[in-house]
């Protein structure tokens, strides 16, 4: 709740409510940013905007409503602006000045952000120049985190840091406030995991919405580089797969993936493949309707194990790759070749052939993240 000051309302009996409401609403007389008042005596007042005459506002209503109306000054309990920008903006120059900082408004409020449930990532850049340190050394930091969180529907509040270039690719978040558990719905799916050992990228929500929106139905699928489920679950809950067998090394993602193969109810349908998919791809040779290869910058280690888990009828391959903008093209032509000499080194009677290339963000300035989509047919 904001400040209280006050306000100027017009008043009516509560069963004529809606009809005052719609008659201030259709001249612009209401103020949208202060909370109506409800009286136990069955009454409801409206806030007038700043710039209403309400002396005019009553004589103009007596004229046009056939219920009584009156006008009165009462404290305005302000409501909270919608954007959570200028909510940001708001409690960070109030706590700067209530701590003798000097430091601007902008410095610290973030122009974006990322939301996994009840936790918020302040992006990479945030807090440059010392800002961030000199904010966290601060005896009231604690209280500053909390409202930021609160100003943005949250209860915790990290940092956002490059992805570990580590075979995890492990989130290096630093906490501020809060847990790093977090649990949310994307898309109808659960996800829960530790966001401070976990990345979970935002950025590939469209190749998510992709590939749950592909027809697998009644498909086994392996996926080589799980994480915690980014992809797995979509196939499984949107696509129709039978089954996904998901192999994954990271033990803060494993537990990531169980938890929301669980919390799915996917535990029959997920085969988790715990440890290096150099060996578990191996047992999986000719099993897979389809399988996903989606680790950055490359997920090439595992292109020959993938081809060699498809079934002898054929399959698909998601390739994930980052790729530069202007070597896209040549990369894609150089892929199938790859693939078509592997087929030919294996004495598979597989023809290879690209069906799709999806462009899902830019990973640096130049450089995209893309996915192949190739299919192998006998
Ligand atoms: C980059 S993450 C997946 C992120 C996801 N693509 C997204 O959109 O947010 C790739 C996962 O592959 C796992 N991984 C990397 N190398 C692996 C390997 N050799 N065997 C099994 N899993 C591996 C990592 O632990 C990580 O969880």
């Amino acid at each position: 709740m904001e400040g209280a000051d006050t306000a100027a309302f017009v008043r009516s009996n509560s069963v004529h409510g809606e009809q005052l409401h719609a008659w201030l609403k259709s001249r612009q007389l209401l103020n949208p940013l202060v909370e109506p008042i409800r009286s136990s005596k069955g009454e409801v007042a409206f806030p007038l905007v700043e710039e209403a005459d309400p002396a005019e506002v009553v004589a103009s209503l007596r004229n046009d409503v056939p219920f009584n109306v009156d006008v009165r000054t009462a404290p305005a309990v302000h409501r909270p602006p919608v954007d959570p920008h200028v909510r940001l903006n708001r409690i960070v120059s109030k706590w700067l000045s209530a701590n003798g900082l000097e430091m601007t408004v902008d410095e610290v409020v973030p122009t974006k952000w990322e939301k996994l449930g009840n936790l918020v990532l302040l992006p990479v850049d945030w807090g440059g120049d010392g800002v961030a340190e000199t904010l966290q050394a601060h005896r009231n930091a604690e209280t500053l985190w909390r409202a930021m969180a609160e100003a943005l529907n949250a209860e915790a509040l990290g940092v956002q840091a490059p992805i570990a270039n580590d075979t995890f690719r492990s989130s290096q978040v630093r906490m501020l406030l809060g847990s790093p558990h977090v649990r949310f719905v994307d898309h109808g799916i659960t996800f829960a995991f530790d966001a401070s050992k976990v990345m979970f990228s935002s950025g590939n929500i469209t190749e998510r919405r992709r590939i749950g929106a592909l027809d697998m139905s009644g498909e086994t699928v392996v996926d080589a580089y799980a994480g915690v489920g980014y992809y797995a679950f979509p196939m499984l809950i949107h696509s129709g797969a039978a089954r996904v067998h998901a192999c994954e090394i990271n033990p803060a993602s494993l537990e990531g993936l169980r938890a929301g193969a669980e919390a799915n109810g996917l535990t029959d349908r997920l085969v988790v493949h715990e440890g290096d998919n150099a060996s578990s791809l191996a047992v999986l040779q000719g099993q897979a309707d389809r399988c996903h290869l989606g680790l950055l910058p490359s997920s090439e280690a595992a292109w020959e194990a993938c081809l060699l888990a498809l079934k002898p009828t054929g399959g698909t391959l998601h390739i994930h790759m980052n790729v530069e903008e202007e070597r896209i093209e040549a990369w894609s032509k150089a892929t199938v070749a790859r693939f078509r000499s592997l087929v030919e080194h294996h004495g598979l009677s597989f023809s290879v052939n690209s069906v799709h290339l999806e462009r899902v963000k830019w990973f640096a300035p130049r450089v995209r993240h893309v996915v192949l989509d190739l299919n192998f047919r006998p």
